[in-house]
């Protein structure tokens, strides 16, 4: 039965993870076409509902349904009645009325897409609540890190940086262990939950964890947006401890080791700018391969109304 929302990468069975990453390689094959659209979602509409700033997943949401021959509306939450204090029910029950047949949701509460998705036929993505989940992001790191790696298990990917704060840390987590990758979290101690999941190690010293010799290294973005206290001495303390400095880029680059960030990139704060030349950098490969998952995603959702 096809699934009607994608709310977080929990929700899916190891059998859909592996469904939807296969579907997104022929996608990808029709952006080398001169033509790079599909008609599989013509006549269908997808409705872009973000409360909250995004470039990455925002944008190739929008590509995504385009080429799969989707009309796309943007709303435009700053012009909207949400600013005369409309509800999100309210907003959604006139977008129900509209018989939108996909809405992309991100908005910094954790788990509103999941009420959404209760009060509408609409298939609903979650595309990042909160720090909560961001499951389409995790589904385009693992399509990334199977393209280097096409049997992932056993590889080892160690994720630097705020994991507290971050929605991506959690999913991508959630779908390497699915995968059977070997996960690390790195970070200062304030920024790393103190208990995660059994089978993800916790370092707070980057020499320490790179004795553990990961394949990958995964940058997160410092979120000075969600943190409420100081959580670090200072930008600078935190690249000199934690960041991608151009001695531990050579480093990598002595190790041939991929890296990955989720973007944006804070520079000089997770990354210096040295980063943006180094040959094993995944980064536009984790922007090139978020339309193909994503377009797999949409591909893969029924609306209820479709439901047979
Ligand atoms: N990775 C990600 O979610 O980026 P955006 O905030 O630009 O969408």
């Amino acid at each position: 039965m096809p699934r009607k929302d994608l709310l977080t990468i929990a929700s899916l069975e190891r059998g859909e993870i592996d469904q939807l990453l296969d579907q997104a390689a022929p996608f990808k094959e029709v952006f080398k076409r001169s033509v790079k659209k599909v008609p599989a979602l013509k006549g269908k509409s997808v409705l872009m509902l973000f409360y909250e700033p995004s470039t990455r997943t925002h944008s190739s949401f929008e590509v995504a349904a385009k080429r799969l021959s989707a009309d796309v509306t943007n709303f435009d939450v700053s012009q909207s009645s949400i600013t005369k204090g409309e509800s999100v029910r309210e907003t959604v029950e006139t977008l129900q009325a509209m018989r939108t047949d996909y809405i992309i949701v991100r908005h910094g509460r954790s788990g509103l897409p999941g009420l959404i998705a209760a009060q509408t036929h609409a298939s609903v993505v979650n595309a990042g609540d909160g720090a909560h989940a961001h499951p389409t992001q995790a589904l385009l790191d693992a399509f990334t890190i199977k393209e280097k790696f096409p049997e992932p298990c056993g590889k080892k990917v160690l994720v630097i940086g705020d994991i507290l704060h971050s929605r991506v840390a959690r999913s991508t987590t959630a779908i390497l262990g699915m995968l059977g990758v070997r996960v690390a979290w790195l970070g200062p101690g304030s920024l790393v939950p103190k208990n995660p999941p059994p089978e993800v190690l916790r370092f707070t010293n980057y020499g320490e964890a790179m004795a553990w010799e990961p394949d990958v290294v995964y940058l997160l973005r410092v979120q000075m947006e969600r943190q409420s206290a100081q959580f670090f001495p200072s930008l600078r303390e935190y690249h000199r401890l934690y960041g991608i400095t151009e001695t531990r880029l050579e480093d990598l680059r002595a190790r041939g080791l991929y890296l990955m960030h989720p973007g944006p990139v804070n520079r000089g704060v997770e990354l210096c700018d040295a980063v943006m030349n180094y040959e094993h950098s995944l980064i536009n490969d984790q922007v090139e391969n978020g339309i193909a998952i994503r377009m797999a995603v949409l591909y893969s959702l029924r609306p209820k109304s479709q439901m047979g």
